[in-house]
Parts: C-alpha cells; structure tokens; sequence
C-alpha cells in the first residue's frame, strides 16, 4: 500500500511543510521524499539575539500558505488546470468550522481562504504536525494549520512530538535528496539509544522499540544548544551561535600559548545521565570578566570558542558511551541542531568504534539536523503517534517518555 503524507513544523523559528511518500513493506518501507520547504526566521529573530515567540507565530501564519503551495507543486500534487472554487462545494458548515478553527490566526485564516479552498484537493492520506513541545504560540498556528487542512480535504491528522522527528532522522541516508526514486529504510536494531541536542532539550532517549522511549537523564537546566547561543551572545558572534561557536573554533590554533583557558567539564564524574549546561555558560561569563583581553582579538575569542565547545562535548561524549555500555544498546544515535557540531559527530564516531563493540552509529545527514518537516512525516510513520485524533491542541512542555 502506499501512503503520502503532508508533514507540518512550526515548534521554533523554522516553518516547514514536506510531502513523503511511504510504500512497500513494513519491515523494510520504500520513502520517497516529494518535497521538504524550510522557511527559515532566523535572520528576522537574530536581530533580537534570540526568537520572540510572537514574532514567531506572526511569520508561521504569513509563511505557512506559500510553502505549502511551493510543496505541492514540488511533489507534483498541483494541477492549476484542475482547480475549481472548491469554496463553492464546501457546505457553509464547514467554512464556519474554519473560520473558528483559525480564528487566532486571520492573517494564515485570510490565506487560507483565497488559496487554499480553491485548490483541487491533492492525493494525499494524511496530514502530519507537531504538536510539541516548543513555543506555544508557534505550535499552535501549525496545530491549528493541520486541523483547517483536515477538515477541507477530509484527511486524518497525526501528532507528532517533535524530538521523535530529530530521532527519525538518523533512518535518512546521507544522499536522501537525490534519490529521486526513493529509499529503501534501514531499521533500527533495538535497543536503541539517543542523545537529543537542541535548543530547547539535552537529553538520553533510551529506544525499546519504535514507539517506546525512556528519558534515562536529561539537562537539569540549560539545553546544550542554549549555551552555546548564549556564549556566542557573549563573544559578540550573534544568534544563533552554535554554527558561529563551531567555526570559530577550528580557527583556533592549539599552540597559540598567548590565550590559555581551561573551563569546567560539569557533572562528567557523576553517577547519572544528568547534564548541567548552565554552569559553563557562568564560567565562560566570570573567565570573560577577569579576561578582557580575550575579547579584543579573533583569537582569543576563537581560544573561548574552542574550549567551551570541548567541554561541551566532551561531557555529552563520555555520558552517552557510558549509557550505551550500560544499557546495552545496538544501536547509538544523536539528533536536533547541536547534531550539526562537527566537533561531536567526530567524537562520537570514534568513541563508539573504539567502546562500544557491538553497537551501530548512526549520525543524521547535517541538512536535517535542523528543524523541518520532513522529519516529522518520517516520524509520522515510525514514531508513536500513530492514532489520529480529531480534538488536538498544542502541548508546549510534551515529554518523550517517562
Ligand atoms: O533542533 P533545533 O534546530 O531547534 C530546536 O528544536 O531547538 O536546534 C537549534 C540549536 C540552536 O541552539 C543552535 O545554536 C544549535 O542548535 N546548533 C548548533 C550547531 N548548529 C545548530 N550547535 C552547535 N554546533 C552546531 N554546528
Ligand atoms: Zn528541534
């Protein structure tokens, strides 16, 4: 049987919306990926030094419409010839549901209603959306977003959790974007475990099976991602700084004896999964009052960069080869933005070949690393949110697991 799903993300500041197409068996799935569009705020958020979750919510709405048509079109799922005013066919009822529906939202609501109803309904099975977590007044104009579409074109939706979609992402192989006629899914070998990355959450999923997740231990207060934004706000890199923070450091030369900085490697020694980010983000902060001096050339900001980046690393290295020893998985896995480092895909790589014996790595390709939608139709199929539902709303603090 073969399935396309729409996929939806609005969590953060990347409006997505991808078309996949899933086939054959289940145990080893034929994806075809017909389209992924990311409409990136980053530039309009960065002037800010970090994103406004009502700026966020303003652009969702403006950008939701235009890349949804940019998708189908891109998926060939649009025929113009065959559009009709749809809007004529669709009982008053419904309009009325809609206008309540995205009442929040006049501006996506406005959109909608001049080319969205018009459209001849594309061939797709299902409508896919994060529900969480994330910024509430983003998620809840992709929610809302999901639940118009279902309505006008009678289709389920699926919710999504959205860090299932940044651990799916390790099923994509490297060159998914040309392979035009699809690719075949490499399953899992289960136990599994994940180390999530990202701006919002640092944590070790433990994977029973599809579906199945366990949080073994997770950041008791900033995320990985957000130390790394908030030391580039510091170096005065801008936002977001985990790119910024990565490339200035491998412009670091090691035996530049001049800028010498040796900084903390919180809670590496202790008995848990637990990480603490927040205490190398205060230590960068006092070393960086003491040390002015660092802050007057590239390369003393580039000796900051580059050992914040190996401290972080290296306690998110060491906890998560530890785990995999003790939970004995099959398979290790990173994902979200901070699974762009370069730094810490190649530590991990060469941990894992070196520790863990019997146990797969995967890393995901760096161009999914980031938030889209692709992840969340891939996560849509694999993940645990199987079940549609009909009442859906936005869960801005939706857990993996226990
Ligand atoms: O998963 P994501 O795109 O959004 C959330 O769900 O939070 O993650 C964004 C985070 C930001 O904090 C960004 O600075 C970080 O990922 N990031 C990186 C890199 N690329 C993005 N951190 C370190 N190194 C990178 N290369
Ligand atoms: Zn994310």
């Amino acid at each position: 049987m073969t399935m396309r799903i729409l996929g939806i993300e609005t969590s953060c500041d990347e409006s997505g919306v991808a078309v996949i197409e899933v086939s054959g068996s289940h145990t080893k799935p034929l994806v075809r990926v017909l389209a992924n569009v990311v409409s990136s705020q980053v530039k309009l958020h960065a002037k800010f030094g970090g994103v406004v979750p009502n700026l966020a919510k303003r652009e969702h709405q403006r950008n939701l419409v235009p890349i949804l048509l940019t998708a189908l079109k891109e998926a060939g799922l649009r025929n113009p010839n065959f559009e009709i005013r749809i809007s004529k066919l669709i009982k008053n009822s419904k309009l009325q549901i809609l206008n309540y529906t995205l009442e929040r939202e006049p501006e996506l609501l406005k959109q909608f209603t001049n080319k969205i109803l018009p459209l001849a309904m594309p061939k797709i099975d299902a409508i896919a959306v994060t529900y969480g977590p994330g910024l509430a007044p983003a998620l809840w104009v992709g929610v809302n977003f999901a639940k118009a579409l279902s309505l006008i074109w009678n289709k389920p939706v699926i919710p999504v959790n959205h860090l299932e979609g940044h651990i799916y992402t390790n099923l994509l192989p490297v060159n998914w974007k040309i392979q035009n006629s699809g690719f075949r899914i490499q399953n899992f070998l289960f136990p599994a475990l994940c180390l999530i990355v990202s701006g919002g959450h640092t944590e070790l999923v433990f994977i029973k099976k599809y579906g199945s997740y366990k949080i073994i231990g997770e950041t008791l207060d900033d995320a990985a991602g957000e130390a790394f934004d908030k030391v580039a706000k510091m170096l005065g890199l801008g936002y977001p700084g985990g790119p910024k923070i990565s490339k200035l450091a491998e412009s670091f030369k090691i035996k530049n004896l001049k800028f010498k900085i040796s900084l903390p490697r919180p809670m590496i020694k202790s008995n848990d999964y637990k990480f603490s980010f927040s205490g190398l983000k205060t230590a960068v902060l006092y070393f960086l009052q003491f040390h002015t001096e660092f802050l007057k050339s590239k390369a003393g900001k580039a000796a900051v960069a580059c050992e914040f980046q190996k401290a972080a690393v290296d306690v998110l290295v060491s906890k998560t080869i530890r785990a995999a020893k003790e939970y004995k998985v099959k398979t290790l896995m990173i994902g979200g933005g901070v699974a762009a480092n370069k730094l810490l895909r190649e530590r991990l790589a060469s941990e894992s070949k070196n520790k863990l014996l019997h146990t797969t790595f995967y890393l995901p390709p760096t161009n999914v690393t980031g938030d889209n939608a692709l992840m969340i139709g891939i996560a849509a199929v694999f993940g645990k949110n199987k079940k549609t539902r009909r009442e859906l709303r936005a869960e801005p603090n939706l857990r993996l697991g226990s």
